[in-house]
């Protein structure tokens, strides 16, 4: 049986093709994952059992259907960026000391940070011997995509410097540490599927947008989400100190009304009480409706980048993607 996809696709033929497809990349995972130490394959199919909507094979696959989706390196790619993004997980739960991934324990929960950081290695070192079966383009894509992710997350872990705007200073965070691996799924896609240049180069950019699209919508699920909906624990990124998209809008703010809001954002929010009245206030800020409507205008543009393709059933499921992505509620 195949599963739902994570967005909607209008053209029965074509989900059923992507359903088809990623029911194979899902096998594929699988087996991808195997260790010679049964300890290590239970660990690092921990996260890729516990769930997660698989956006970015799926996004691999979608860009395929621009040129030949059938051929070869489609598949292989589309296990590349789901092992990385996965790795990137076992990590980030580390740095973040989050204890809920996906609905389950996080690695570092369920084990310890040892058992998280090895099997994000582990894990990351799969998809690399994965990307060398697909040749010298995709190593030097894969590399760099890396190299992006890693430069985001220690530019969040630094903060912005003095003469640094905060709020342009997290964009370009995002843009690394989650538009590098999402442009490079729509990438590897068109790549291997052998599409124009142009259009390789057109989805590249719509990856990017939608990527940094995707990670500003995590951003306010976090604050509006319940653990229910969303399988993490909200508040995290608050309680961690993050500034994220909303808080960073909030700050801007002038209005005395806010000064609660303003006074709590700039302090330690580790403890309980003064983290759920941050996250109180917050959820009821303007700043709330400005940070959403900035996520769709991001979306709006990846969008518009999409006219480099004919009106097709790919350019419709691609315009979709992009919407869910920034509306998702999960
Ligand atoms: C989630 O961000 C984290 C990322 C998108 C990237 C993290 C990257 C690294 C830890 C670098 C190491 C990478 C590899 C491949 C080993 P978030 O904490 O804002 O989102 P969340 O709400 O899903 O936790
Ligand atoms: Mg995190």
């Amino acid at each position: 049986m195949t599963s739902a996809l994570a967005v909607p696709i209008l053209d029965d033929d074509l989900e059923a093709r992507l359903r088809a497809r990623m029911a194979e990349v899902e096998d594929a995972l699988l087996h991808h994952v195997e260790s010679e130490a049964p300890f290590v394959t239970r660990a690092a199919r921990h996260l890729m059992e516990a769930g997660g909507r698989r956006f970015r094979p799926l996004l691999v696959l979608l860009a395929a259907e621009t040129g030949d989706a059938g051929a070869p390196g489609v598949l292989t790619s589309a296990c590349v960026v789901e092992l990385t993004h996965l790795a990137s997980l076992y990590h980030d739960d580390v740095m973040d000391e989050a204890d809920l991934r996906r609905g389950a324990a996080s690695a570092n929960a369920r084990w310890d940070n040892h058992v998280a950081i090895l099997t994000g290695d582990f894990l990351f070192s799969k998809s690399s011997e994965l990307t060398a079966d697909l040749g010298p383009e995709a190593v030097r894509l894969q590399a760099r995509t890396f190299t992006r992710l890693v430069e985001g997350q220690i530019l969040e872990t630094l903060g912005p410097q003095d003469d640094q705007d905060p709020l342009e200073h997290y964009l370009r965070v995002v843009a690394g540490k989650t538009g590098s691996l999402i442009a490079t799924s729509a990438r590897y896609g068109a790549m291997f599927a052998d599409a124009p240049t142009d259009v390789v180069e057109a989805l590249t950019e719509y990856g990017e947008k939608v990527g940094v699209a995707f990670q500003l919508s995590d951003d306010i699920l976090d604050i509006v989400s319940e653990t229910e909906d969303s399988g993490k624990t909200p508040g995290t990124d608050l309680r961690e100190g993050v500034p994220t998209l909303p808080v960073l809008i909030a700050q801007r703010s002038t209005d005395p009304a806010d000064a609660r809001l303003l006074e709590l954002l700039g302090s330690d929010l580790t403890e309980d009480a003064p983290h759920a009245e941050a996250l109180a206030l917050l959820r009821v800020h303007p700043a709330m409706a400005e940070a959403r409507a900035y996520v769709v205008s991001l979306a709006a543009e990846a969008k518009g980048l999409l006219k480099v393709l004919p009106e097709s059933t790919v350019r419709t499921a691609l315009e979709a993607f992009a919407d869910a992505v920034a509306t998702r509620s999960s």
